[in-house]
């Protein structure tokens, strides 16, 4: 059990990469607390760790709005008995360039995918530097180290998150705080599913977008949760600052040909 006796907190955790991650620290011995808007969905998904004899709480939550952070951070300190890791998942995909997006589309990605970050992190930090350690990771993209074409505010936020977390990762030291990132590739959630509803043909950009991983597919949830596990595990306690790219190489560089 990598993570026992661990105690973790989960935003985005009622869907695809936060309830794959949720689901492994629990195999993995931590207690987990899933906050998600989705309040409904994040119980489900406590109630199925709990069900497999593992210990875990649902909360709704709304990570763009600082008293529901407050609440959402209390609740689950209290119910766990403390925080160890916080995982901030929880994001909005965005299509639009500087040229379609209206400003409070701007304004609600950069929001709910950057400042929702800053608002959890600065909520849990002074219990971390209190309790002399605490680990923080946060879910990047590849589209914060590669720009995306036609994704100008997701991008942006996602790059965002990668210096937020190398920031908190440099002032954390000194308390024993570790902040790492995860850039995920195309992974097979319910968001990428309705990045692809919204293109004129589907199936030819699902087609697309599994053939420029040169491994030939997109990821699966449980293979970013690996990433995860390892930087929220003892294993990584030499880790911090890193924005680790999990996707089938798609960043890798250009293919053969
Ligand atoms: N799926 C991909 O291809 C991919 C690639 C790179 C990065 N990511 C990132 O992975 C993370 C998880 O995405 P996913 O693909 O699992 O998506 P998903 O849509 O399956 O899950 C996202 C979850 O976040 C929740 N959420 C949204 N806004 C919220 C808010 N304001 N407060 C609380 N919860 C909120 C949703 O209810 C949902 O349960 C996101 O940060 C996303 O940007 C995804």
């Amino acid at each position: 059990m990598r993570l026992a006796g661990k105690r973790a907190l989960v935003t985005g955790g009622a869907s695809g990469i936060g309830a794959a991650t949720a689901k492994r620290f629990a195999a993995e011995g931590a207690a987990v607390a899933i906050a998600d808007l989705n309040g409904d969905g994040a119980e489900r998904h406590a109630d199925a760790i709990r069900a497999q004899g593992g210990t875990a709480v649902g909360l709704a939550a709304d990570v763009g709005d600082e008293d529901s952070v407050a609440a959402m951070t209390d609740r689950a300190w209290q119910a766990l008995g403390g925080i160890d890791i916080l995982v901030n998942n929880a994001a909005i995909p965005t299509i639009g360039t500087v040229e379609t997006l209206a400003a409070d589309e701007w304004n609600r990605v950069l929001d709910i995918d950057l400042s929702s970050i800053y608002r959890a992190s600065r909520a849990i930090w002074p219990r971390f530097v209190e309790a002399d350690g605490g680990t923080i990771l946060n879910t990047a993209s590849v589209a914060g180290v590669i720009g995306m074409a036609g994704q100008h505010g997701y991008s942006a936020a996602k790059a965002g998150v990668v210096m937020l977390t190398k920031c908190m990762a440099l002032d954390g030291a000194a308390h024993g705080i570790r902040s790492n990132c995860v850039c995920p590739g195309f992974v097979e959630t319910p968001m990428v599913n309705e990045y692809f509803d919204a293109q004129d043909d589907p199936a030819a950009s699902r087609a697309a977008v599994n053939a420029a991983h040169p491994l030939g597919r997109m990821g699966q949830p449980a293979e970013i949760a690996g990433a995860f596990l390892y930087l929220a595990s003892d294993e990584a306690r030499w880790v911090t600052g890193t924005a680790l790219v999990i996707d089938g190489g798609l960043t890798a560089g250009l293919p053969p040909g």
